[in-house]
């Protein structure tokens, strides 16, 4: 079995996801939440799923709270961390140590459009299509060897609202997805390419 702990800050459909996808060879060791209120929570411990809050506020450095936050993570033994919905700017020493073993979904096709506000700068630029990107975590942010993207089309009346939706949903088969496949031992690192082994 492969423990997988899971960061989210809010919903946390992502996380329902992947929970919901019994993935197998997969135990979900822990979700964790920097926001106590995060409503992922609550879904998670209803579940009988191990929950964590590691509250950035009671923190006063980044460096403070990625370690109390590595610190936490790491009691749980994971062999991968999944960032769904976890918003929190991430130092260079944290992303080092879970290197080729954190994943992260975003919301447009990276390298377009990383940060914030992604559907509606995709819309502004006139984009036909749109989409998310599963990507292992590296230092500089939203960016790191993509795993696997999603596509949607952007219609001519599209508001950032409808599109996020569209996203949304192919998030929610995307994510499982590439943690089976990681679980499974078929993603391989080879410079900036995750291929299929
Ligand atoms: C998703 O759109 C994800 O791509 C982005 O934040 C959102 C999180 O949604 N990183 P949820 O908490 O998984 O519902």
């Amino acid at each position: 079995m492969k423990n997988v702990v899971i960061l989210i800050s809010g919903r946390g459909s992502n996380m329902q996801a992947i929970v919901d996808a019994q993935i197998s060879g997969a135990q979900i060791a822990a979700v964790i939440s920097n926001r106590p209120d995060a409503a992922g929570l609550a879904w998670a411990a209803a579940r009988g799923i191990a929950t964590a809050v590691v509250d950035h506020k009671a923190f006063s450095s980044r460096e403070g709270f990625d370690q109390a936050l590595a610190d936490c993570i790491d009691s749980y033994q994971p062999d991968l961390v999944v960032l769904a919905g976890f918003m929190r700017i991430l130092t260079p020493e944290f992303t080092r140590h879970y290197e080729g073993r954190m994943l992260n979904i975003h919301p447009s096709l990276l390298p377009a459009f990383p940060g914030l506000h992604t559907h509606e700068r995709a819309i502004a630029e006139g984009c036909k299509v749109a989409g998310c990107t599963v990507h292992f975590v590296t230092a500089e942010l939203d960016h790191g060897p993509i795993v696997a993207q999603g596509v949607v089309n952007v219609a001519d009346d599209e508001d950032a609202d409808s599109l996020a939706a569209k996203v949304l949903k192919i998030e929610h088969q995307l994510y499982p997805q590439a943690v089976a496949d990681f679980v499974a031992g078929r993603l391989q690192i080879r410079g900036n390419r995750v291929v299929m082994v």
